[in-house]
């Protein structure tokens, strides 16, 4: 057995260095001492996107992209799926350890309390165009909760970061639904509180003038269902944002706020609402070749498919796909599945997706269930929000409480001009 050391050789000087292997990886801050001459910076590593380049030791979650494998905590996804809740998975995540009853019970009622949003965000909301995303509006809401919440900047108060926590997972639902109903143009819904966290959330988005909004049980197990496949993926952009913005050591609100942005953009958690949307263009099973040679061509790409780590499909898909059909059962089936479907059949038989291993990612057909649900597209990437909020919680604690991070800062390689004087303007050329 070999040591557990790297030998490099700069040949350059000729020197060698040994470094040090921990976890399978070498850091980057020992390239450092690999310099041609004492007032020489050092070597750098240069990795765009973080390609190769682990950022944290992280405890939560773990993916095995190439065999489409993810555990919260090291319990699998199916099984969580399957048997939890998504306020238990939010325990998991958070704490480590599944709750014992009592612990759940306590959980779920410090959630349930803080539903409720200071009547000003409603004004704030209300200042908004009629037709404002709602991740616009949830993007700003979020940041706007730190002004409410001043003693959240405390963040090394566990007590106080406990309550933040309690009031982020518990708010994110109504101000989301508040998004939509602005949106919509109806009335906002108060929580109710006898609700389970998913019939509330439906309650907010869809009660009309009933006294006491009964949710469907189908949608509301499956929603539920749905937030857990969404609740944590490692150091994705917008956990990475949530991370980065909080190492700053500014409140859980804003750092929310700067995660929730990342996760709107189309590459992210908007991906479900652009599946959809190409799902429409394309329109029937008939125009899916033609779809795909455009996609071959870089003319567009097929949203919904591909991702960084998953090189086989997304084990989040392959749940959400069975859930669609429940969905389907108890409210009617989307057209548009059976698009998805075959776009599925033609893309994963097709050497371009095959050779580049894009299969379908939980985006795929996330947004045809949402849509079934009745809910208008540039709803979906707020539910994504919804579902994703433990998951930030729990990277931004374990940020927070690991002596080995400090403010986010990567380096650059400048290309830009040498030197130069200023000219004044009316010798510019
Ligand atoms: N359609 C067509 N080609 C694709 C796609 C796609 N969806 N995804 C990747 N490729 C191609 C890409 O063009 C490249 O080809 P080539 O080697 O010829 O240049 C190759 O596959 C490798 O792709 P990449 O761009 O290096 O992959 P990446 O890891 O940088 O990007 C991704 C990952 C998710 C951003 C990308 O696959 C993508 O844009 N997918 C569509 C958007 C989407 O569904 N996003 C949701 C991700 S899952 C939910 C979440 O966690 O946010």
């Amino acid at each position: 057995m070999g040591k557990d050391t790297l030998t490099v050789t700069d040949n350059r000087t000729g020197k060698s260095y040994e470094l040090p292997i921990r976890d399978g990886t070498v850091r980057a801050i020992d390239l450092r001492q690999i310099k041609v001459s004492s007032d020489d910076f050092g070597l750098m590593t240069y990795d765009p996107a973080f390609m190769n380049t682990a950022s944290c030791r992280s405890r939560i979650t773990y993916i095995d992209g190439d065999k489409g494998i993810l555990h919260y905590r090291g319990y699998p996804i199916e099984q969580l799926a399957e048997r939890s809740s998504f306020l238990e998975t939010a325990y998991l995540l958070i704490d480590g350890e599944l709750p014992s009853r009592s612990q759940l019970e306590t959980f779920t009622r410090n959630i349930t309390y803080h539903t409720m949003v200071h009547e000003n965000i409603r004004k704030f909301i209300d200042g908004f165009r009629y037709d404002a995303h709602p991740m616009g509006i949830l993007v700003s809401t979020v940041g706007a909760l730190s002004t409410f919440y001043p003693e959240a900047k405390n963040v090394f108060d566990k007590e106080s970061r406990r309550t933040e926590l309690y009031r982020l997972i518990a708010k994110i639902p109504t101000l989301a639904a508040y998004a939509y109903r602005h949106r919509r143009g109806l009335p906002y819904v108060y929580p109710d509180n006898d609700l389970s966290y998913a019939g509330n959330f439906l309650s907010m988005l869809f009660r009309m003038t009933e006294r006491q909004y009964v949710p469907n049980p189908v949608l509301e197990g499956v929603l539920d269902v749905l937030f857990i496949l969404h609740a944590d993926h490692e150091q994705n952009c917008s956990a990475s944002a949530m991370r980065g913005v909080g190492s700053s050591q500014v409140d859980p609100y804003s750092a929310t706020a700067a995660a929730c942005a990342a996760l709107y953009g189309p590459l992210h958690g908007g991906a479900n609402e652009a599946v959809v949307r190409m799902l429409n263009q394309i329109g029937s099973a008939g125009a899916i070749p033609a779809f795909i040679e455009g996609v071959k061509r870089g003319e567009q790409k097929l949203m919904g498919f591909g991702h960084r780590v998953y090189k086989n499909y997304d084990p989040r898909a392959k749940v959400i796909k069975r859930l669609a059909y429940e969905v389907f059962d108890a409210v009617g089936r989307s057209p548009l599945i059976d698009i998805a479907l075959e776009l599925e059949r033609i893309a994963l038989q097709d050497d371009y997706f095959v050779s580049r291993k894009l299969y379908p990612n939980v985006d795929f057909y996330s947004g045809i269930i949402y849509q079934a649900m009745g809910l208008p597209m540039d709803v979906f990437p707020v539910l994504f929000a919804i579902g994703r909020m433990p998951g930030w919680l729990a990277q931004w604690e374990e940020m927070l409480d690991d002596e080995e991070q400090k403010i986010a800062r990567p380096r650059q390689i400048y290309l830009g001009s040498g030197r130069r004087d200023y000219v004044a303007i009316s010798e510019r050329r």
